[in-house]
């Protein structure tokens, strides 16, 4: 699903690099999110959230 309609970015883009732990404005700054209308940052800060807390659970679960 497209979250960013202006530079055409999807959830999975988002989430691939949320897991390599990039942040809001490093996906502004090297996909060019959030860069035109904005409309797509809020969105976006969510994939995020909800990426790194899902691979935090993770790494818990791997060192518990
Ligand atoms: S939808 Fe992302 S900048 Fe417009």
């Amino acid at each position: 699903m497209y979250v960013c309609i202006c530079a055409a970015i999807t959830d999975r883009q988002i989430q691939a690099a949320a897991r390599g732990w990039a942040t809001l404005l490093d996906l502004q700054q090297e996909l060019c999110l959030g860069r035109s209308c904005g409309k797509c940052l809020p969105e976006a800060a969510r994939i995020i959230e909800e990426t790194q807390q899902q691979g935090q659970r993770s790494d818990d679960a791997l060192t518990a």
